[in-house]
């Protein structure tokens, strides 16, 4: 009988930061050389409602207004990850929130010096990753 837990799922955002510098491969390129599955990606704009949505914990927040305007402003690519916790080791693949303090090695570390235009958003819990796939990728809720 195997020991590995079955593989989770998390939702990523490659941000319109990321799509406008040309760095969607560059990023892609990481999950995939990690192990990680691609289940599902699309290139979309979010409009302001769908914004409020998936950034529910967050509209109260001084920092949202620009985050709204800066996360609609252009194209980004959703996508479905999966893989042995694959939200804890995605969380670590991009580093921390500010650009600027993010660790080497990771996406955030090496390519944003930004608090806000940082690249990639990936869902911080399970409860999260099951709200924001479904969110975006109700075929497979
Ligand atoms: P993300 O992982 O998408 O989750 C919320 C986003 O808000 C975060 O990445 C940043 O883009 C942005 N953010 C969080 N904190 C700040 C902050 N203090 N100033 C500006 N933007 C922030």
């Amino acid at each position: 009988m195997s020991s590995s837990s079955p593989d989770e799922r998390t939702l990523v955002l490659i941000k319109p930061d990321a799509v406008r510098r040309g760095l969607v491969g560059e990023i892609l390129g990481r999950f995939e050389r990690k192990g990680l599955r691609i289940d599902a990606l699309v290139v979309r704009a979010m409009d302001g409602d769908f914004a409020d949505q998936h950034y529910a914990e967050h509209v109260d927040k001084p920092f949202y207004p620009p985050l709204k305007a800066f996360m609609t402003g252009g194209p980004l690519a959703a996508l479905v990850l999966s893989g042995d916790q694959v939200i804890e080791v995605v969380r670590g693949m991009i580093g921390s929130t500010d650009g600027r303090k993010a660790a080497a090695g990771t996406i955030r570390g090496d390519l944003s010096l930004s608090n806000r235009e940082n690249l990639v958003h990936a869902s911080d819990s399970v409860d999260s990753a099951k709200r924001e796939i479904a969110l975006w990728f109700p075929e497979l809720s």
